[in-house]
């Protein structure tokens, strides 16, 4: 019989834990939603993030045993903009929840962070840091946080049918543009190693199970371009392809400068906590197959 665990999700109300909550309350666990806009009620609780106080007084009252901190300002361009808003979320959050663990040590915080901490040629390890933005470098000085109290560092990135009214993956986006046949332009110079959201909740199970410090790649094997992903995505879901155009990042220009090769060595996950070898990235895109399928077509 599996146990059941008290676990805040923070930031919990986005993309991920819109996903993972619905998934870990179906194992039995009780999930508190940390947000700072939810309707309180089922255990989604309202809770300012920017304060220890009311931060410190939801977690006292909830008393988890883990808590995942999904809380992120993710938007590249805006942490780019406004550095300051990015170091307040990306960084002061984690250093609240931090305090609080100092504070309560029977509780272990697991930290999610990013693949945009890489830009090396992939697969890389965990050692092989190369920050290009001040969202990878806020990321970044989160999990600096997070690991002064012990914490589990999970650097992943994922796809998959969002369940987050307003927030669209990766493949949310190939998919409507291709059901449309919209004309879009696609990085055959941008590499990435993401994992479904399902195969990344089943991840994250292990961990609040087994909570080991450190810090962990977490993506699918061997990766793929993103121009790649979307026509492998096309195939599988037998879409046409002919307005798709394949381009190189390198000669976009963007302001906010983005990481070309993020593709992850998960052996260290593998060896904890998935000794089967996590799945390719091919693989997890014949996953999600299903999640899309009612979608009309
Ligand atoms: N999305 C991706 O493709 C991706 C890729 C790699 C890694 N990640 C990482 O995975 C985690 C989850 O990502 P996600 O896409 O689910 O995140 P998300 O939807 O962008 O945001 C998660 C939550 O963070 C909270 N938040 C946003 N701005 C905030 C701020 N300024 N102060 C405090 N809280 C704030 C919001 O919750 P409330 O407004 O309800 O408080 C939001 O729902 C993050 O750590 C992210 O860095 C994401």
């Amino acid at each position: 019989m599996t146990v059941s665990l008290n676990i805040c999700v923070v930031g919990g109300s986005g993309m991920l834990g819109s996903y993972l909550i619905p998934y870990l309350r179906g194992l039995g666990h009780r999930v508190f939603c940390f947000s700072r806009k939810c309707r309180v009620g089922d255990d989604n609780v309202l809770v300012n993030t920017d304060s220890d106080r009311s931060l410190g007084n939801a977690l006292d009252t909830c008393q988890p045993s883990i808590i995942l901190n999904l809380a992120a300002l993710t938007d590249v361009d805006l942490c780019e903009r406004d550095p300051h808003q990015a170091y307040l979320c990306n960084v002061g959050v984690v250093e609240r929840l931090s305090r609080w663990v100092t504070k309560n040590s029977s509780c272990h915080l697991v930290q999610v962070s990013t693949d945009h901490n890489y830009d090396q040629e992939g697969p890389q390890s965990e050692l092989d840091i190369k920050i290009k933005n001040y969202y990878g470098f806020s990321k970044y000085a989160g999990e600096l946080a997070a690991m002064s109290v012990g914490a589990t560092v999970l650097r992943t990135n994922f796809f998959g049918k969002s369940l987050c009214t307003g927030r669209q993956s990766f493949s949310d986006w190939s998919y409507n543009a291709l059901a449309r046949r919209d004309k879009i332009s696609v990085f055959e110079d941008i590499f990435f190693s993401p994992l479904s959201m399902l195969s990344l909740s089943e991840c994250i199970e292990r961990v609040i199970y087994n909570p080991i410090p450190g810090v962990f790649n977490l993506g699918s094997r061997k990766g793929l371009s993103k121009a790649d992903f979307v026509f492998k995505l096309a195939h599988v879901f037998d879409f046409e392809t002919d307005n798709v155009s394949k381009v190189l990042y390198r000669d976009q220009n963007f302001s906010t400068p983005r990481p070309s090769d993020m593709r992850m060595d998960s052996t260290r996950f593998e060896l904890a906590y998935y000794p089967g070898g996590l799945p390719t990235l091919e693989k997890e895109i014949n996953l999600i197959v299903g999640e899309y399928s009612n979608e009309g077509r």
